[in-house]
């Protein structure tokens, strides 16, 4: 008896890029001026995909793929507040066309974290008024680009841009909150108790932030929809699995954290996404013993555990894309087990009912991981980054497979 696992008709198979990690060539954004500062490694041409555009679709068809998810810059578009940049519109209709012209779908990110200078520096989203800009930039871009696209996406990963920019303080802004530094209170001295309250501002801070792009976000939905109301419009939702051990502590504590990391937003959303985008790279269980093997990233080598993260999205009824998930594999010794079993682990959330509509993998090519530079290898293309010669890595011709078969066939 054959054991396929076939995905319904029209599965969008692809990859994922974002401009300002691989375009080149982006100064006026607030991670610019961070690695000007030295703060965050310099992004400069990156894998100057601004360039080369035309020729990196061509190996993403000669893969087999039919869909491809890339963001636009709102730096590019908007490099002043309320004006719009045509020549930058008129790059991306050429992107979009380019796209069509190899039968890729396009899938884009309106804001994939890079802020222009004139928002970051004015506040960003602390601006009370932030929903009104950030809806204003994403009906231009959809009145412009509509036309050629259907699926947007308004915001990326909301939980970790506020979590990196405002409690880690790894990313612009930079703010940190950290419970050692409450703990500084009990000290004596002012400057203790100007770290404890700085972090304290930047806990409260971080608390409007993400309220603020829930607002954005909805905000964004409903001019989107003015403009084009037949676009297929969500967010993209970093989905960390959190589980726990048999303790009833650990328990909660995966309920809690899946509650504030996934649900909070979905909640504050609701009633403006027509899908869910989904991103999946982390799983992590309270209480377990277990040494997970690790990926160049260091995070648990689970592939198979984002069928709890489509689980908890199937509360939501709505059709899911797989956006992002994949791995920093330098060698490509693990991508293409990491890939299959990540597609067999979709299949098993589509026979459990969740309406998963196609699985784009991270990323088309090697790129700019954001804090830590260019040394993360995430591409199913390589880059060499003194040539920008592309090799495609063989972890890519498994997945060609598996699209051509539209599953897994054993
Ligand atoms: C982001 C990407 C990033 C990837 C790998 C996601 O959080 O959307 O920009 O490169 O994860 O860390």
């Amino acid at each position: 008896m054959s054991n396929s696992k076939k995905f319904p008709d029209g599965f969008y198979w692809g990859a994922a890029s974002a401009s300002y990690q691989v375009e080149g060539g982006i100064e006026n954004t607030d991670w610019a001026k961070a690695a000007r500062e030295g703060r965050v490694p310099v992004c400069g041409v990156a894998c100057d995909h601004y360039h080369r555009f035309e020729s990196d679709f061509d190996l993403a068809k000669s893969l087999g793929h039919n869909a491809h998810r890339f963001s636009v810059e709102w730096a590019r578009i908007e490099p002043i507040p309320g004006q719009f940049d045509e020549a930058a519109i008129l790059h991306y209709r050429q992107v979009l066309k380019a796209l069509h012209e190899r039968g890729l779908m396009p899938l884009i990110t309106i804001w994939h974290f890079t802020l222009p200078l004139w928002f970051s520096e004015s506040g960003g989203f602390e601006r009370k008024d932030a929903p009104v800009l950030f809806a204003r930039y994403c009906s231009f871009v959809v009145e412009r680009l509509g036309d050629l696209c259907t699926n947007f996406s308004t915001i990326n990963e909301p939980s970790v841009y506020g979590s990196n920019g405002w409690l880690r303080g790894s990313w612009p802004p930079f703010k940190r909150f950290a419970l050692t530094d409450l703990v500084a209170i009990t000290n004596s001295g002012r400057q203790h108790e100007a770290r404890a309250t700085k972090s304290f501002k930047h806990f409260f801070d971080w608390v409007f932030v993400m309220k603020n792009l829930a607002l954005s976000h909805n905000a964004a939905y409903r001019a989107i929809k003015k403009v084009k109301p037949d676009a297929e419009v969500n967010f993209v939702h970093h989905v960390i699995v959190f589980e726990a051990n048999w303790n009833p502590f650990n328990k909660i504590k995966a309920w809690v954290a899946n509650y504030l990391w996934t649900h909070v937003f979905m909640k504050r959303t609701a009633g403006h996404y027509d899908t869910i985008g989904l991103n999946y790279y982390f799983y992590t269980k309270f209480g377990d013993k277990r040494e997970w093997k690790k990926t160049d990233m260091n995070w648990n080598f689970a592939p198979e555990k984002i069928y709890e993260a489509y689980m908890m999205l199937k509360q939501y009824k709505k059709p899911v894309i797989l956006c992002e998930a994949g791995l920093a594999d330098h060698d490509d010794s693990d991508r293409a087990e990491y890939i299959t079993k990540q597609i067999e682990a979709t299949w098993r959330a589509i026979q459990s009912g969740v309406d998963v509509r196609g699985h784009i993998y991270w990323s088309l090519f090697d790129n700019y991981e954001w804090a830590l530079g260019f040394a993360k290898r995430f591409g199913l293309i390589e880059i060499d980054y003194t040539t920008q010669a592309r090799h495609i890595r063989p972890s890519a011709y498994v997945y060609k497979q598996i699209i051509a078969q539209n599953g897994l066939v054993e």
